[in-house]
């Protein structure tokens, strides 16, 4: 096992250093977890980095998403610009100006970009924006589809914050809800309640092959409602094993070859990435018929680390962090009984559901827990340390602030 990760190591790590991986020798998916600040020079540069670096990036943006997408542009544009991109080009697909998505002018000025930049707002605005419907099929316009083989040939960079990133899902798209409603009632296409967890069977952009994709994720406490939405949809045409929950100024940025194989993600930013299978788990119902699930497997990487999407399996741990098992510091984990509070309002705090799990890897205990607030009926999450569960913990040296990642911690979730 340790000389597996040792060579897989190796490669990722090799990979890594591929100098210019904007030559058009492997693909660059940049998803932000939204929520991401105007100064965070780390996030912005290496997207303009990845786009050919700075005086050389030609970065296109879109910000149909937004119900404001000329102000947000004018954003965006200055803030490429200010991070060193040489030119930028607002590619004007928005509502109210739809004709543009078939607009060959607006394709021939996609050709010349090497990253594309997708703002935040509303997802199911640009699934209509950018697909044609072709009796009941989804078909690519002409700007979504040079979008799309300008990232599988390496030319740019892809990316976005916030409804920019879920829009890039290959399973099934997010498009809203709460942990606790999720839990409660289950998905649906479509719901009169604004908390529902609700969801395109369609899914995303399809950027993310496979591959369920969040935002705002631990600060607003979404792990329940990805969780579920995984679960009730796997076995669907769209639907996956995987999810990836990205928080808030924080970036996952997914590399892989020209093939889209030798997949893998790296962490950049403030807060985590959260990422969950269900390949393994089953729903169990209560005795009261509440759903509930046994044996989720889940990670949370924070910046620096890296994780082969290929297998799930392997991760390279930022290397200032060490393996925590013998070298924890506190006896006991902590609990909530406000599990999916998130940040609880203050992007200070940290979010209760990764302070919980987290906290379990800095303690001797093998298991700790978290319910919902809300008691009608009220859930229990069980996080187990099982056979595989590794925590690794360090002090970040840009931030100097002491960070846990943890790998295959298992949840549990039924009627408490
Ligand atoms: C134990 O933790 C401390 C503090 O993070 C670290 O400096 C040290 O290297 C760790 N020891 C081992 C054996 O990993």
């Amino acid at each position: 096992m340790i000389m597996l990760h040792m060579l897989k190591g190796l490669v990722l790590v090799c990979l890594l250093l591929v100098p210019g991986s904007r030559s058009g020798n492997a693909r660059s998916l940049f998803l932000v977890g939204g929520g991401l600040a105007d100064d965070n020079d780390e996030i912005y540069s290496k997207f303009v980095e990845l786009s050919g670096g700075s005086g050389q990036a030609r970065i296109g943006v879109v910000t149909g998403a937004s119900a404001d997408p000329l102000d947000s542009a004018d954003f965006y544009l200055q803030q490429f610009l200010a991070y060193g991109a040489e030119s930028t080009y607002f590619i004007p697909v928005y509502i109210g100006n739809e004709e543009a998505a078939n607009d060959e002018s607006v394709v021939a000025e996609l050709q010349g970009l090497t990253g594309i930049f997708f703002g935040g707002g509303d997802q199911s605005r640009l699934i209509s924006l950018f697909f044609q419907n072709n009796g009941g099929q989804r078909v690519d316009t002409p700007v979504m589809a040079t979008i799309r083989s300008l990232y599988e040939k390496g030319t740019a960079v892809v990316g976005g914050t916030s409804a920019g990133a879920a829009v890039m899902s290959g399973g099934v798209m997010v498009n809203g809800g709460m942990s606790y409603n999720a839990l409660k009632y289950g998905s649906a296409t479509d719901s009169p309640h604004a908390d529902d967890l609700v969801y395109d069977q369609n899914g995303g952009f399809g950027l993310a092959k496979d591959l369920v994709i969040d935002t705002h994720f631990s600060q607003r406490g979404r792990e329940g409602r990805m969780i579920r939405l995984l679960s009730d949809t796997r076995n669907q045409d769209h639907g996956t094993e995987f999810g990836v929950g990205i928080d808030e100024n924080t970036a996952f940025i997914i590399t892989s070859d020209l093939l889209g194989m030798n997949r893998f993600g790296e962490i950049l930013g403030e807060n985590g990435v959260f990422l969950v299978d269900v390949g393994s788990s089953s729903v169990v119902e209560s005795n009261n018929g509440e759903w509930g699930i046994e044996t989720v497997y889940v990670d949370y990487l924070r910046e620096g680390d890296v994780f082969d999407l290929e297998s799930w399996d392997t991760i390279i741990f930022a290397d200032f962090k060490t393996d925590l098992n013998g070298n924890e510091s506190n006896q006991d984990p902590e609990t909530s009984d406000d599990i999916f509070y998130g940040s609880r309002g203050d992007p200070d705090l940290p979010p209760i559901l990764t302070q919980v799990a987290t906290s379990l890897f800095d303690c001797v205990q093998a298991s700790t827990w978290g319910t919902t607030w809300e008691d009608k009926p009220m859930f229990q999450l069980n996080f187990i340390k099982g056979k595989y569960s590794l925590g690794f913990g360090g002090t970040n040296p840009s931030t100097g602030k002491f960070e846990i990642s943890y790998q295959d911690l298992l949840i549990d979730i039924m009627e408490a």
